[in-house]
């Protein structure tokens, strides 16, 4: 079982909103790897409602009538699956069943591909939905479209009908600002951001780890609170007794970089020279730029307020040896 550090601040914004009436959607988003999923799964167990998590790196539906409602399972599935959630005393589904016959009809367009979802949301109890990985629509093959009209259906549920809480989970921000423009989301969207967990955190997780205080300060000068580097570094020193890994850590991101730069030009080298320095603003960085940095896993987007980082402090120490 895997050790779950902190998150208080976060899980008390959620909780705050789940235990108001849905009337927005949620986006949480953050860097990768900085532990969206992992808090969504916590906040799922926690929660005395229905919940319905769509896990689109598990699944990528490339038919719009498909995103949100599945298949429903035979008897003997349906029986199973409600005993495995007595058990595991949790209500978590993962998607909305509707029978083989009704998913026809909506892929022949002989029936909305969202409206006859309405009626079984009203059955559950207290639904909260999960778009987890939501930036995998697009790369699985829905078009703008489509996704304005997925996002519409969800303004529908949480703002208009109040229905059910909506929460969409991705790193991806510029795709985040591009279905909030498709579908109009600017006042019917909140945003949480879960990035690096505190230094406090960290120290006192290293030390429950057995590492003693110089290498616990060491490790979190390099890597920060990104849970994931984290963990690997965790995993290290327990097989070694040091941290050693910090500097291989760095080194081969350093040579992602330093590939990356080799097939661009003078602009994205002086974005990479000015963001080994700290934070930018988006207005001082041409679009193409920021393109190729959040794609190549250098930058991260901040869609709230409008500024670009280092992916990760580890990240921003490779960079400096660029
Ligand atoms: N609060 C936490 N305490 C301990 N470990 C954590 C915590 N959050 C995340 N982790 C660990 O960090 C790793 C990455 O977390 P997770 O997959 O949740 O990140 P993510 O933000 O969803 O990433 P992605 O953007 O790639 O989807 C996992 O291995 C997880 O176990
Ligand atoms: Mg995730």
């Amino acid at each position: 079982m895997l050790k779950f550090i902190n998150r208080e601040t976060e899980i008390w914004q959620l909780k705050n909103q789940l235990d108001s009436p849905p009337n927005s959607v949620l986006f949480v988003y953050g860097p990768k790897s900085s532990g969206k999923s992992t808090l969504m799964m916590k906040i799922s167990k926690m929660y005395p409602g229905d919940v319905v998590y769509y896990d689109f790196r598990a699944r990528s539906p490339s038919e719009l009538h498909r995103v949100l409602a599945v298949q429903r399972p035979g008897p003997g599935t349906r029986m199973r699956n409600f005993f495995r959630r007595k058990v595991q005393k949790n209500n978590i589904f993962d998607g909305i069943e509707l029978h083989e016959k009704q998913l026809k009809m909506m892929a022949r367009g002989k029936v909305d591909p969202f409206a006859p979802l309405i009626n079984k949301i009203k059955k559950f109890h207290k639904p909260v939905l999960i778009l987890d990985e939501i930036q995998n629509l697009s790369h699985s093959g829905l078009d703008n479209q489509e996704l304005a009209q997925l996002m519409n259906f969800l303004i529908t549920v949480t703002k208009r009908l109040h229905l059910a809480h909506v929460i969409i989970v991705t790193s991806d921000c510029l795709f985040i600002d591009e279905i909030a423009k498709l579908a109009s989301m600017e006042e019917a969207s909140e945003y949480l951001y879960v990035g690096d967990l505190p230094k406090s955190s960290v120290l006192e997780w290293l030390k429950e780890e057995g590492m003693p205080i110089h290498l616990a300060k060491k490790t979190y000068d390099v890597v920060g609170g990104r849970p994931y580097d984290l963990w690997i570094v965790i995993q290290h020193f327990r097989a070694t007794n040091d941290v050693n890994v910090i500097n291989t850590m760095t080194r081969r991101k350093s040579s992602r970089v330093k590939l990356v730069l080799k097939s661009a030009g003078a602009s994205e080298l002086r974005f990479i020279r000015k963001i080994s320095k700290g934070p930018l603003t988006i207005s001082d960085i041409q679009p193409k730029i920021l393109k190729w940095a959040v794609e190549n896993e250098i930058a991260f987007f901040d869609p709230v307020n409008g500024e670009v980082y280092a992916l990760s402090k580890s990240m921003q120490e490779a960079i400096k040896k660029v």
